[in-house]
């Protein structure tokens, strides 16, 4: 039995925990948006194509935000081509994914879809092929009332009242070779800025997030985020961070170890927005916005994307199978994110169907929940109000490739409201159970558990399927509280949450 034990005080909080952490993607990429959330013809299709399973698997994930419409996808994207009636919209060459677009999924239909799952757009403009000109003409048409061309375009196309759309993502990876439109950071963040400043002309109520590095590995990072932000800092109010986690040598210690390079590259991504705005003397703050992470590379063997042949619309292809050990990862994940609620306001899990996603479906058929699909909405449901810090004292192991790391991996949060704590633990030993004791601070009254949820043993490698669903959480067997001190014993290599009131 190995030890984790947590000090946490009601008066020390981190960050509120923006609701629009738990965002997620919609690409037009493989089956995510044909196939996937948009099948006409489908038995459970309603009259727009949109599959009701689908719709009730994403309220049911909790996911509050959806990024659209990419991705690599968006950097060659017209969004003039998918809007007005259907059948006078024009087939395309997408490529990112070596695709054919066939744009009968688009703008308006996405919001439409958006409406119905009761979540909030965030729509990011092409900054590849295009630029502030095509930005601005898009938010016009999207959010001005009335009266212009495009505001009365939308208007003819079925859309009397404007989208609103609020949130804005500039372009996308434009740091990397496999871009459409590829810029260095000086190029990107002058755009980037100029596009940012058209766009506040047009709707001054919205919030841009900047292009950020594609990720860690790549050489640039650092400086990349330095020199888009020393452009546009004024003119922004986040930059971005993708993370995509990777288990090529089957190395269960080390993949269950990512939630800590994620935990140190906001963390640096912080300091350098930190510096930026040192340097201009500036008062603002920038946010992050973390608006791809998972899980990613049985899909993707040796670290390449297969190129597809013949032009297919809507093609199964980057359909990642998830286990439990992946489940675990986004789990430490999630737990990254909540302990940088300071700074992280905005974050999407790529992606929502079918690529890289918690929900699967079937062609013609079942839609179900990848192990993964579980942490996700434990977290979407249960993290509310603050983020508490944390004192944590647990024993550790060597992992290859990251030095020394916790067993233990938590968060605390708080929602003054409701009088409830949700506890969020990840066991990383992957043979021993632990005994966990969290030591609760400032508390007004006792406390009582109210919920409990594990995912816990089964094998690394257990996969759920469109016929069973075996990984899924259960109830957990050994949760006490004595007066405000928290016991379990949890299980080795388990997701657990625990949610308390107080009086
Ligand atoms: O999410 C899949 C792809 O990963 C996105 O299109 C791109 O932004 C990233 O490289």
């Amino acid at each position: 039995m190995t030890i984790g034990h947590v000090i946490a005080d009601l008066s020390f909080p981190i960050g509120d925990i923006d609701r629009r952490l738990f965002g997620t993607f919609v690409e037009h990429i493989g089956r995510c948006v044909y196939g996937g959330l948009f099948e006409p013809g489908h038995p459970e299709a309603d009259e727009r194509g949109f599959r009701r399973d689908v719709l009730a698997l994403t309220r049911e994930l909790g996911a509050t935000v959806v990024r659209y419409p990419g991705g690599n996808f968006l950097s060659g994207y017209n969004w003039e081509d998918g809007v007005g009636p259907v059948a006078e919209r024009p087939k395309r060459l997408d490529l990112a994914w070596f695709s054919t677009e066939p744009n009968t999924f688009g703008t308006n239909e996405f919001i439409d879809w958006c409406r119905e799952a009761e979540i909030t757009p965030l729509f990011c403009v092409n900054l590849g092929t295009r630029g502030p000109d095509d930005a601005r003409r898009l938010l016009e048409y999207c959010n001005h009332p009335g009266g212009t061309a495009l505001s009365e375009l939308r208007k003819e196309h079925g859309y009397t009242a404007p989208h609103d759309i609020k949130l804005w993502g500039l372009g996308n990876e434009q740091d990397g070779p496999w871009q459409i439109g590829e810029k260095t950071a000086y190029e990107y963040g002058r755009i980037a800025k100029e596009t940012a400043k058209l766009m506040r002309w047009v709707d001054p109520g919205i919030e841009l997030s900047a292009c950020g590095s594609s990720g860690l590995e790549m050489k640039s990072f650092g400086a990349w985020e330095y020199e888009v932000l020393d452009q546009c800092y004024e003119q922004v109010d986040f930059l971005s961070l993708h993370q995509y986690f990777t288990n090529y040598d089957g190395d269960s210690a080390d993949f269950l170890g990512a939630a800590d390079p994620m935990d140190r590259y906001i963390r640096e991504v912080v300091a350098i927005c930190d510096a930026v705005g040192a340097k201009h003397r500036s008062s603002k703050k920038i946010m992050l916005s973390f608006d791809e992470y998972n899980v990613w590379w049985k899909a993707r063997p040796n670290g390449k994307l297969k190129k597809l042949e013949g032009w297919p619309v809507g093609p199964a292809f980057n359909e990642e199978i998830y286990n439990f050990e992946d489940a675990l990862v986004l789990g430490g994940a999630l737990i990254a994110l909540l302990n940088n609620a300071d700074r992280v306001k905005i974050a999407c899990l790529a992606q929502l169907v079918n690529v890289i996603a918690p929900i699967m479906t079937e062609p013609g058929g079942k839609a179900w929940r990848q192990p993964i699909f579980f942490p996700f909405a434990d977290v979407a449901k249960l993290a509310r109000g603050v983020s508490l810090r944390q004192a944590t004292t647990s024993e550790t192991f060597a992992s290859k490739s990251l030095g020394d790391l916790n067993y233990l991996l938590s968060s605390t949060t708080y929602d003054a409201e409701t009088k409830r704590l949700a506890v969020f633990v990840l066991n990383r030993h992957l043979e021993d159970a632990m005994d966990f004791t969290l030591e609760l601070r400032g508390l007004p009254a006792t406390l009582e558990v109210v919920e409990t949820r594990v995912l816990a043993g089964y094998a690394l490698d257990a996969t759920n399927s469109a016929a069973t669903e075996p990984v899924r959480p259960t109830t957990h067997p050994s949760v006490t509280v004595d007066g405000s001190t928290i016991s379990a014993t949890l299980q080795p290599a388990s997701w657990n949450v625990i949610v308390l009131e107080h009086g």
